[in-house]
């Protein structure tokens, strides 16, 4: 087991390369399996997600092969195989993203169901009703996903949802309508830009796709892609989290390989809240500022909040004056970190996915459990913020989508170290 041992209270400073985004890696590595010939992806992050998602696709015959640091070759060389298994599925939700691709391309495919998740219900009732649509038969069997179908006709789909749009399950109806027959219309599609980097691959590729990034995406099938070359875009939420870590601790950082566009929100919150930024799209300035204004936040679907920054957010606030609220709308139980942040001296109530912060005047370092990727990042921004020594414990999170991390920080001057126990 590692842990991460955190001597709070030194401002950090200097610049850190943000990767790219293991958001948009993970659809596109899927999106893969549709293509014909080798395609070269590049500003890959090195992540455990990342890993994982190889892993899955070498067993569904892909070959992937890292050439150099960030880079990965990727080419199919055997169609046989369809079944994700729950070994490898379990280990992250994300790999549902096979599914889309494999009918697409195989006509058939076997996918474990992910299972629960400690970030609240994750259901894939709108990847199922897009996927029908398309025509796939598709039925749950001894935990697995099983998907058929004779051949793919567009159509259109809504894939509106109880909480909003659904980020993989439109890339997941759009990988598979990319070599269906006719032209296929998804309303309600999610417009985060891990969306639009995985229509802007398949486009390179050869796919017919307008309106990626807008709520409405058309889609009007080819025969075949080919494999290309591919830059990942840059990982905003890796970027707003390094911001957050520079404000807590009056620190004044650089952030390299931004798209500072695609981080408008986090950026207008995080000035609401005191923060400096300076910045355009490329690099970015964030400095610190000695006491923070309160914030009422609400998680929406791009270009909203991000859910994936409510937690490092909630972190910040914790320390602000005055009170603050924190309302979730995409994942209404994402609050486990709450309790955690409790534990250094944090005071937030939770109720009806709502978080409601009493700022203190600082947080006291304690060990600490994460339980999720975006929990522990915010455990680790409220280490390096608080007084004292934290420990945060069930690190195995923060590597499935921060790389590196304490190496990072520990350049900028922090006082972090993994431990072996
Ligand atoms: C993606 O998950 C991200 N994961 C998540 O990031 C992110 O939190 C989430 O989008 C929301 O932005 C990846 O891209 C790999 P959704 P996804 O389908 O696509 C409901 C992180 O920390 N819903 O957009 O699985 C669902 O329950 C991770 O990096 C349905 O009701 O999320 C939720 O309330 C965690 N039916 C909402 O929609 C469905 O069929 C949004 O989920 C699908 C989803």
């Amino acid at each position: 087991m590692e842990k991460m041992v955190i001597e709070g209270g030194v401002p950090l400073k200097g610049e850190v390369e943000i990767n790219g985004a293991k958001n948009a890696a993970l659809p596109i590595l899927a999106s893969c399996i549709l293509l014909e010939g080798k395609s070269c992806l590049g500003n890959i992050p090195d992540l455990t997600d990342v890993t994982t998602l190889c892993s899955i696709l070498n067993v569904l015959g892909l070959k992937t092969e890292q050439k150099a640091e960030k880079s990965l070759d990727i080419c199919v060389e055997d169609e046989s195989g369809v079944t994700a298994p729950y070994e490898l599925v379990r280990k992250m939700r994300g790999s549902i993203c096979v599914l889309g691709p494999l009918i697409g391309k195989r006509k058939r495919a076997k996918v474990s169901l992910p299972g629960g998740c400690v970030i609240g219900n994750r259901a894939i009732d709108l990847h199922i009703k897009g996927l029908e649509a398309l025509g796939a038969r598709i039925k749950i069997e001894a935990g697995y996903i099983i998907a058929e179908a004779d051949e793919l006709k567009g159509a259109e789909i809504d894939l509106a949802g109880a909480h909003g749009p659904t980020v993989l399950g439109t890339c997941n109806v759009m990988m598979a309508a990319v070599l269906a027959k006719g032209r296929t219309v998804i309303i309600n599609a999610a417009r985060e830009p891990e969306v639009q980097d995985t229509a802007n691959f398949l486009i390179k590729a050869g796919a017919k796709i307008e309106g990626a990034g807008r709520s409405e995406i058309r889609i009007d099938g080819v025969k075949e892609l080919k494999g290309v070359e591919y830059d990942i875009i840059p990982d905003r939420i890796e970027a707003g989290t390094f911001m957050i870590a520079g404000a807590i601790t009056k620190g004044d950082v650089t952030l390299k390989n931004i798209r500072f566009e695609n981080l408008t929100t986090t950026v207008n919150k995080l000035r609401e809240i005191g923060v400096g930024i300076t910045g355009n799209n490329g690099s970015c300035r964030v400095f610190g500022s000695e006491r923070f204004k309160p914030a009422e936040i609400t998680t929406l679907p791009y270009p909203g909040v991000p859910t994936d920054m409510q937690a490092q957010l909630t972190a910040l606030l914790s320390v602000a004056d005055g009170v603050s609220t924190v309302s979730e709308t995409i994942f209404p139980d994402r609050f486990m970190h709450t309790f955690e942040l409790a534990r250094m001296g944090a005071r937030i109530k939770t109720e009806n996915g709502c978080a409601i912060i009493n700022g203190v005047e600082s947080l006291t370092g304690a060990t600490v459990m994460a339980s999720d990727l975006r929990a522990s990042a915010s455990l680790i921004i409220a280490g390096l913020g608080a007084k004292g020594v934290t420990e945060v414990d069930r690190l195995y999170h923060i590597d499935r989508g921060y790389e590196k991390i304490e190496e990072k920080l520990s350049k900028l001057g922090a006082g972090i170290e993994r431990k072996k126990y």
